[in-house]
């Protein structure tokens, strides 16, 4: 459905692709990933056709549809207009109350939809643009950094409407969570080069690995993130939280740590409980909000919304709580 073939791109001197060939298929979700400056954004505005080739081909098949972001169109909204005003513009499959969905999944609530855009905090408008982007009619989504601005209620909105989206999804993220989540598919860009592998982002990982071990030829021991084959959610989901703290420190099983190390392990009970308990209410809210009628049928829908960004926001001090408690279980 879109193809580069021998592609290459430069600017000036500076070679980012040299000859590469690519084809993404429909449905594929693609995690594009590769150091700073890489050129992960050039891909992404090639595919998109934002930039054009400097040698080779950009094919793209007669039914797809693309919507691409990036930060910046955030500053290409109509500072004019309100939120809502800005979103139905370009938003005009969806009737009303998907628009408010739309919005509420986006994090704007209540008030929110009718502030001008002019007044937006930065991370507001990339949300905005961003919500654009989704409630466009299109079958081939290009994003690129797309939770940089989300917290992790609307990281979470956002990460269920891509795996409900049937269309490709080709995604630049800093978000591990969301790229094992999402992702089938992984491709590493860099050195002029693009290099595909199978399998979500902790298997990438793990091939790269595998592969640095063999052409070193040391069996050093890899210390840092979690087994890739760690699926329990709140396991993840307290993984990402730690990274983000930039804490990297694990329970520590010494003998004389071992009071501490009971209590902190009841209490880490009591908070999955809590996380448990609360991610259900929320899912159970967020259901009710995809009812398309739900803003009509009820008229207490603002508070329902409020609620859910309450739960959200308890989840997340939640774990971060949790992170504390294993860490002080590490001592
Ligand atoms: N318009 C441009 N003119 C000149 N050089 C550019 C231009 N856009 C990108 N580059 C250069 O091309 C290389 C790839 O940039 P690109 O933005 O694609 O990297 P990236 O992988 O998205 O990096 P990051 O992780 O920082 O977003 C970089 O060296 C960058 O400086
Ligand atoms: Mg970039």
């Amino acid at each position: 459905m879109a193809e580069l073939k021998h592609a290459s791109k430069k600017y000036g001197a500076l070679t980012v692709y040299d000859g590469i060939d690519l084809v993404i298929e429909r449905g594929q979700k693609i995690a594009l990933v590769g150091p700073n400056g890489a050129g992960k954004s050039t891909m992404m505005k090639l595919i998109a056709g934002v930039e054009k080739l400097t040698g080779g081909d950009r094919v793209i098949g007669d039914k797809v549809r693309m919507g691409y972001f990036a930060q910046d169109l955030a500053e290409s909204l109509d500072y004019e207009k309100t939120v809502i005003q800005e979103l139905s513009g370009s938003a005009s499959a969806l009737t009303t109350p998907q628009i408010r969905g739309l919005l509420g999944a986006m994090l704007f609530s209540g008030d929110d939809v009718d502030k001008r855009v002019a007044v937006l905090s930065g991370g507001e408008r990339a949300r905005l643009a961003l919500a654009k982007v989704l409630a466009q009619r299109n079958n081939c989504l290009l994003l690129d950094e797309p939770t940089n601005n989300l917290d992790i209620v609307a990281k979470d909105s956002l990460l269920e409407a891509l795996r409900r989206f049937p269309g490709t999804v080709l995604i630049v993220s800093h978000d591990r969570f969301v790229l094992n989540e999402l992702a089938t598919e992984v491709i590493e860009v860099g050195r002029g080069q693009a290099v595909r592998y199978l399998g979500n982002y902790d298997r990438y990982l793990e091939k790269k690995a595998a592969l640095e071990q063999q052409s070193s030829g040391v069996t050093s021991h890899k210390d840092g993130s979690r087994s890739a084959t760690d699926r329990d959610r709140i396991g993840s989901a307290a993984n990402e939280h730690r990274e983000r703290a930039g804490g990297n420190h694990r329970a520590r099983d010494g003998a004389d740590a071992g009071r501490r190390h009971e209590r902190a392990a009841k209490r880490r009970e009591q908070i999955e409980a809590e996380i448990e308990k609360k991610e259900a209410e929320r899912a159970s809210l967020a259901e009710q909000m995809n009812d398309p009628n739900f803003y009509l049928a009820r008229n207490d829908a603002d508070e329902l919304i409020a609620r859910y960004e309450k739960l959200g926001c308890d989840v997340e001090r939640l774990y971060a709580d949790l992170v504390k408690s294993e860490e002080s279980a590490a001592g």
